[in-house]
């Protein structure tokens, strides 16, 4: 057999970028998609060419039986298309030109004369799927890191390598509507049952498995036929009737929520179709359009902006002085306690929860044990890695001793005396000196907790949200004297824990709570004022935040929300005037959802009626004044946090606001929303709001500067 290579040049160490070929024994040969020393395989122009090169000479190559395609190396197949590129292309038609070469290459595997089949492991992702669509047979490895699916609509694209087309064609068009729409990635197990892949093997068989396979089909002399789908699957794809249902169906869903705001899901759906609609060609060519339309959209340069904010995130967690934490300690079972505990337990640490109550132990356990399920349920997690992560979490009144704990953490009563006892009780019962002492407070300073304690410079601030097995923003809160090792080790914690950590340097509310402050602050007023808190909600949620802010109000509890109010008047006099709307409703006993009854019931409804008394209530304000109203005080709350220094950069304030409150994604996050909107602007119209409703609008020097 004639030894095809890539490139005459390669050396035993494989060169980076391009694909590798190399010629087998027994007529089977092996192309590996990059070398092992890549930190992530993504399909670059240059791959892209070399593999069209390699796909060329294989095509003319009459000894070569059958092909193996695989990763460079153990938990690496194709990550998908290079995420830069995504974010340079500027032009239409070369966003098309893209999609059709990508297409085009990919095909060039279906017109082997030989059976192809792909050794999975790792990432196959995006283009790496598409390009695996292509082979005759998909073996993938049992790996934790096999992940398969097509996630483009993350970023505001649709697989434009054939994905839609293929994929439809391969599983029919309700599997590939679950995969593609909402860019599901698949655990192996789940993608063999839904058809993406043919068979799982142990990570240490997979090359064997794949060989297997080809041998197989060249024994046969065959490549393989076309799978027949079955069932419903068959019908919906084939039948134009169920098809125009199936897409009514799912559009509905598409066009309502905050679905709405994005574009590329409804045309992902026409394309899946076109797979059945259309002939071949004509299919690929509207998927390739489709690309270069959606890739210059302003909703794909926002969600890959949002996509490297995440990467960036994840990258806090890699830092050398991180340490690997294996036993955490928590003391506080309450609503955020119980949750950080069994995340912890969830995500493989040894957990001691304590509490002084029995009663918030018990309903800890058993809200671990209700999530674990559900995880069961879906399938997203096995009998026994549920019974495992169960007994990894231990609950207790008594703290026993604290020698191997590698983090503490509290999240009792939101008080600074009871949180410092707290602290220098685990220093007395032998905590270690290099172990992490973590606080999940809300508003107390960081620095005056670690006062009088042995080695301060381990205390920090983790801030999670509520609901902490839900909310993605863990703020990692850092004081005067906390050390750099403390801050990599808990920003390593919290990725762990699958979150994004922020680091905001103490000061009251830190990032999130801040920006939120004048928002919540001026919805209140304005409900005063006479404007129904329905509409302020219809408004906020049309501007795409997940909900407005009388439910968010009613959600946080407005016994929070009045402490919260409480800490930054204190704080920022001179623009933080709460509503009187707050401590209102506490004194009513109307504290939100956790009271049964809050703003949006008929008793916020009489607070408010009270608190206006005898004045008559203003013109409603318009949708634009609401946005004014409540959106440009943030956005200067958030340039003044980056100013004051609690953040690094404005990065740190679009990924924060995403996060923490659900800043619409589509913007790109707050900075980039401000820089759409135009700064100058949002700065005049705060000056305006300041003359005709009052200083807490004059703009920041900094914003002015910008603008
Ligand atoms: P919670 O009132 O639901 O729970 C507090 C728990 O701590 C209770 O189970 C109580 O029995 C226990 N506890 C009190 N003193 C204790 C002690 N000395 N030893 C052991 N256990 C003790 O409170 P929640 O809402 O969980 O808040 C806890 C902390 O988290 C507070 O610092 C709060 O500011 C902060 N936080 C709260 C958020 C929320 O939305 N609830 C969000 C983010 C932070």
């Amino acid at each position: 057999m004639t030894s095809v290579t890539v490139n005459d040049t390669v050396t035993p160490d494989l060169q980076e970028g391009v694909v590798h070929l190399s010629a087998g024994p027994d007529g089977i040969a092996t192309l590996r998609l990059g070398a092992n020393s890549e930190y992530v395989v993504t399909l670059t122009e240059r791959r892209l060419d070399s593999l069209k090169e390699v796909l060329h000479r294989l095509k003319s190559d009459t000894e070569t039986q059958g092909l193996i395609v695989t990763g460079p190396g153990a938990e690496m197949f194709a990550a998908g298309a290079d995420i830069s590129l995504i974010q340079s292309i500027t032009d239409v038609a070369e966003g098309e030109r893209a999609a059709t070469k990508g297409q085009t290459i990919f095909g060039m595997f279906q017109e082997l004369d030989i059976p192809v089949v792909g050794a999975i492991e790792g990432p196959c992702l995006g283009g790496g799927l598409e390009m695996a669509l292509c082979f005759d047979v998909r073996v993938a490895s049992d790996d934790a890191s096999t992940l398969i699916g097509l996630p483009e609509v993350k970023l505001g694209i649709v697989p434009g390598f054939g994905g839609t087309q293929r994929l439809s064609r391969l599983i029919g068009v309700p599997r590939a509507l679950d995969l593609i729409l909402q860019g599901k990635t698949l655990k192996p197990i789940r993608a063999l049952r839904a058809g993406v892949i043919d068979r799982i093997v142990p990570s240490a068989r997979l090359i064997e498995g794949a060989r297997e396979e080809v041998k197989k089909l060249v024994e046969r002399r065959a490549k393989r036929p076309t799978r027949r789908l079955a069932g419903m699957n068959k019908w919906i794809s084939r039948v134009g009737l169920l098809r125009r249902i199936v897409r009514r169906k799912v559009l509905k869903k598409l066009t309502t929520g905050q679905a709405r705001f994005y574009e590329a899901p409804p045309i992902a759906l026409d394309l899946c179709l076109d797979a059945f609609r259309l002939r071949a060609k004509d299919g690929f060519a509207n998927e390739a359009r489709a690309l270069g339309k959606l890739i210059v959209s302003p909703t794909c340069k926002a969600l890959v902006h949002v996509y490297f904010l995440t990467e960036r995130s994840k990258r806090l967690g890699k830092g050398n002085d991180a340490t690997t934490i294996h036993a955490a300690h928590v003391i506080g079972g309450g609503a955020m306690g119980a949750g950080i505990a069994g995340t912890l337990a969830g995500r493989g640490l040894r957990v001691r929860l304590c509490d002084l109550a029995k009663t918030a132990l018990a309903t800890a356990k058993a809200r671990l044990e209700k999530a674990l399920q559900k995880r069961v349920r879906r399938k997203s997690l096995k009998v026994h890695e549920a019974t495992a992560a169960q007994d990894r979490l231990a609950v207790s009144t008594d703290w026993g001793k604290l020698t191997g704990v590698g983090f503490f953490l509290e999240a009792v009563v939101e008080n600074l005396d009871v949180k410092r006892k707290l602290f220098a009780q685990a220093v007395a019962a032998g905590l270690p000196d290099e172990a992490i002492i973590a606080s999940n407070t809300s508003s107390l300073p960081i620095d005056q907790m670690a006062e009088g304690l042995p080695n301060p410079e381990r205390v920090i601030g983790m801030h999670f949200f509520n609901p902490p097995e839900k909310m993605p923003l863990v703020e990692v809160i850092v004081g005067p004297r906390t050390s750099d090792a403390a801050i990599a080790t808990t920003c390593k914690l919290a990725v762990r824990l699958g979150k994004f950590p922020v680091v905001v340097k103490d000061s009251p509310g830190f990032l999130v709570n801040r920006c939120l402050a004048p928002y919540l602050n001026e919805a209140a007023r304005m409900m005063v004022e006479g404007c129904d808190p329905q509409r302020i909600d219809q408004v906020m949620l049309e501007f795409g935040l997940p909900m407005g802010p009388a439910r968010l109000m009613d959600e946080v509890g407005f016994d929070v929300a009045d402490k919260v109010s409480e800490v930054m008047s204190a704080a920022f006099a001179e623009r933080v005037q709460p509503s009187p709307l707050f401590s209102a409703m506490v004194a009513a006993g109307h504290l939100g959802t956790k009271s049964g009854s809050g703003i949006l019931s008929e008793g916020g409804s009489a607070v408010i009626a009270e608190l206006r008394g005898t004045t008559t209530a203003k013109p409603a304000p318009s949708r634009t004044e609401i946005i004014e109203r409540l959106i440009y005080p943030m956005v200067d709350e958030a340039y003044r946090c980056l100013d004051d220094g609690l953040v690094e950069s404005e990065d740190d304030l679009d990924l924060g606001l995403i996060m923490g409150i659900g800043f619409p994604p589509f913007t790109g996050g707050i900075t980039k929303y401000a820089k759409a909107e135009g700064i100058a602007r949002i700065a005049r119209r705060l000056a305006e709001l300041a003359d005709s409703h009052g200083r807490r609008f004059t703009p920041s020097p900094g914003i002015q500067v910008r603008g």
